[in-house]
């Protein structure tokens, strides 16, 4: 499992993975567009928290990639979007779920939905404090299968036996891939929280918009969220959601792009300049699907509608 591991490597600094992974994950993003949604999105809410096949890890967040904060030509346009996400253990109870659900069926509410195999999951945190995503359902554990090109994929067990090339499928292609970066900067003070937003977070923007501009890197489409508790109150987090055709794709953009390198290297200098060890909480959690493995609610409202067939 770390095949792309150079001989003799040792990670510069400590890592954390989750591991025992369900079976099966049931991970579903349920967007609710539209400037006047507070009564869906209280259907939604309640649905999600009082249902007895809710989830078994609840978040929430606003979708601020081109609105930002009090666009409000975005706003009117009706391109606000709040999303549910939610992880199920079990996808019998997710899909009981979504088949009783009524606030799923409302005007401008989709959801996108990943059905992850445990060997098609991976996760990695500088941090064992706690973090948002799947590792909220799982153990974490220490690893040096980190700081190289290629790491995570050899975090991936099926990569054992998978290249996990993208392959025409119907509705949707196999091996689809989806990340979640996460960046949550709650517990830094106020020096480490400047240089954050004066130099790091610019260069997270720019990757992004990249990314969700640019239709040719692989990236089908990306979402920066901007993190809430369940009651819509913005927390100090936010995270990057995208779809990929592929694993090659996103590991291509992470490699090589200067967009990405940008804010890698720009991490790495702003550390050296704080002299201590950084409180910013980084992770990401990727996942490849199999065929099947994505199922869409309300599909026209999606952007992987362009991949249906
Ligand atoms: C503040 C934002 C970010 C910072 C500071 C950052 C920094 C890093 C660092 C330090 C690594 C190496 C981790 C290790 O293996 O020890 C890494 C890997 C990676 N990053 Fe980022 N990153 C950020 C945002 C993103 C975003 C938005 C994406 C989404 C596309 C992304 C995708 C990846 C991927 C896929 C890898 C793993 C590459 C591999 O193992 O081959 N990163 N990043």
């Amino acid at each position: 499992m770390a095949a792309n591991r150079p001989e003799g490597h040792t990670p510069s600094a400590p890592a954390w993975c989750a591991v025992d992974f369900p079976e099966v994950t049931a991970y579903s993003m349920i967007f609710s567009r539209g400037p006047d949604n507070a009564e869906v999105l209280a259907g939604l809410r309640a649905a999600l928290t009082d249902s007895e096949d809710a989830p078994d890890h609840l978040e929430r967040a606003r979708v601020v990639n081109f609105t930002d904060d009090g666009d409000d030509a975005a706003q009117a346009a009706g391109a606000v979007e709040t999303v549910f996400l939610a992880y199920w253990v079990n996808p019998q109870v997710w899909k009981r779920f979504c088949d009783s659900c009524d606030a799923l069926r409302r005007a401008g509410v989709y959801c996108e939905t990943a059905l992850i195999p445990a060997e098609r999951w991976e996760t990695i945190a500088g941090t064992k404090r706690p973090l948002p995503g799947v590792r909220n359902l799982t153990s974490v554990k220490f690893t040096e299968l980190h700081d190289y090109w290629g790491a995570a994929r050899d975090r991936m067990a099926a990569s054992e036996h998978d290249r996990f090339e993208a392959t025409p499928g119907s509705p949707l292609p196999a091996n689809l891939c989806l990340i979640r970066s996460g960046q949550k900067w709650d517990e830094c003070l106020a020096d480490e929280r400047e240089r954050y937003f004066a130099d790091i977070e610019p260069k997270l923007r720019a990757g992004i918009d990249f990314l969700a501009r640019n239709r040719d890197t692989g990236c089908i489409c990306g979402r920066f969220l901007r993190e809430q508790n369940l009651d819509g109150d913005d927390l100090e987090s936010t995270s990057f959601v995208g779809w990929f055709e592929d694993l090659a794709s996103l590991e291509a953009w992470s490699r090589s792009h200067s967009t990405h390198l940008a804010i890698f290297h720009t991490f790495l200098s702003t550390v050296q300049l704080l002299g201590r060890p950084p409180k910013l909480r980084l992770w990401h959690e990727v996942s490849v699907l199999p065929e099947g493995g994505v199922q869409l609610h309300q599909p026209a409202l999606s952007p992987l509608a362009e991949l249906v067939t």
